[in-house]
């Protein structure tokens, strides 16, 4: 591949900004380049630096638009695609009415294809670059998913959900088919190209005991490996829940006990945690998705993200689209309803912190910083260009627009795909590619 010099105003983090004048937290270029070789970042800095390194390379000039790391979306549900906005229902009535027949149109290989190339469409459209997605119970339809992702290069998680109760017909596996199908697809796509296997018990609820048991299984012999479930959505679902596992402490304790808890485990929603429950999350390193779109819609709940992120045992976190049960592909819509949820507990989510989550923040909760997240040398060069003059209001805005900060938090309230104006994956120009085709 050709060497690249992009140039623009470069925006990278170092660490969790803790104000808006937390200026340590972060590297910001006015007139910076990024230099990409081999779909890697080869240098990043102020451009009359770089651009005497990088004599060789094609220039892209993005000026005046803002360059960062690709988004990254911790939770989201490929096979939900054509069931969002589904209107009013909670949690398990949302599953049972909508959620359930449409996945179970994923045993059609064509089908998880197609819906496979839609949603690596919008995530990119959108500025994501890197997913944590959930497939169906199908085999098939983690196997579409891999290799559309692994056909645009992407670094993507993805992982068969095991489900095995409390489901329809055609949506269940057994513990034994959901252990060798999972293992299956670990040895085919785990570590080709840029993918990770996730090992997806999809929650307490369809998983039966033996069915956790062989999660857990699954778990030990791969500790390397992410998991991803759901904890403590909805109010139904815990008392459920709690019916199902009568032995169990809590909801927590569930997924404990079956050895499902650690560093590199996604645990989508956490509203509801008591402080032991949130206790042994933080002892065990396991991440809380904050998912503030879904939490709406479906009437769920508040995500407590000052009381995870102050307590004495703090929580690591990541924030999430959850489509379908969210309601936008959007990172930027995410966060902007993210601080509406923060708001309404009296908080304030500062808009550097914003884009520190959806960026590095998102990348070391799922352990992938070394990859992606930051613009340093050596990492892969996966890069959003941001127009905070986007449509005609926002350029309005911008007029009155004096800072950094201010420029974020107009990206993050006034948003969405249309200010992504270019992605790269791995130093190839993805989103104009899609416009293209
Ligand atoms: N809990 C179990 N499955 C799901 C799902 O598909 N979406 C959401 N929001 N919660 C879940
Ligand atoms: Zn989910």
């Amino acid at each position: 591949m050709t060497a690249r010099l992009l140039r623009g105003r470069v925006l990278s983090f170092r660490a969790k900004p803790e104000s808006v004048d937390d200026r340590a937290a972060y590297v910001f270029e006015e007139d910076g380049g990024i230099f990409i070789r081999d779909g890697r970042i080869e240098a990043v800095g102020d451009f009359s630096l770089i651009s005497a390194e990088a004599r060789d390379a094609e220039i892209i000039d993005h000026r005046p638009h803002i360059l960062m790391p690709g988004f990254i979306d911790a939770h989201a549900h490929f096979p939900q695609m054509q069931i969002i906005g589904s209107y009013g229902a909670e949690l398990l009535d949302w599953l049972n009415t909508y959620t359930f027949p449409e996945e179970t149109k994923f045993s059609d290989t064509q089908h998880g294809r197609r819906i496979a190339r839609l949603f690596l469409d919008e995530m990119v459209r959108h500025g994501t670059t890197t997913v944590a997605a959930y497939c169906s119970v199908h085999k098939e339809s983690a196997e579409a998913f891999f290799a559309e992702a692994l056909s645009r290069d992407m670094l993507a998680i993805g992982g068969k959900v095991m489900m095995d109760r409390n489901a329809p017909e055609g949506l269940r596996d057994t513990p034994q088919a959901g252990y060798d199908d999972t293992k299956a697809l670990i040895a085919e796509w785990h570590g080709k190209g840029r993918l990770h296997y996730a090992i997806t018990p999809r929650f307490a609820i369809t998983s039966s005991p033996e069915q956790m048991e062989m999660a857990g299984a699954l778990a030990r012999e791969r500790r390397d490996l992410h998991i991803q479930t759901h904890l403590s959505e909805n109010h139904a679902e815990i008392a459920f829940t709690q019916e199902l596992y009568p032995a169990a402490e809590d909801y927590t304790d569930i997924y404990a006990q079956y050895g499902l808890l650690g560093p590199k485990t996604l645990l989508g929603h956490c509203i509801h945690l008591s402080e032991r429950e949130a206790d042994l999350l933080s002892d065990t390193g396991s991440v809380a998705v904050f998912c503030p779109t879904s939490n709406l819609f479906l009437g769920s709940g508040l995500f407590d993200w000052q009381r995870y992120s102050k307590r004495s045992k703090p929580l690591r976190i990541a924030a999430a689209t959850d489509v379908g049960g969210g309601t936008n592909y959007s990172m930027l819509r995410t966060m902007d309803e993210g601080y509406k949820v923060i708001a309404l507990q009296g908080e304030k989510m500062n808009p550097l912190a914003a884009f520190w989550q959806i960026t590095f923040g998102n990348a070391k909760a799922l352990s992938i910083e070394d990859r992606v997240g930051t613009l340093d040398p050596g990492t892969d060069a996966d890069i959003v260009v941001l127009d905070a003059r986007a449509t005609p209001g926002m350029a309005l805005r911008m007029e009155t627009v004096e800072t950094l900060a201010e420029e974020l938090f107009l990206l993050q309230t006034l948003g969405d795909d249309r200010a992504i104006r270019e992605v790269y994956v791995a130093g190839r120009a993805a989103k104009s590619s899609i416009a293209d085709r």
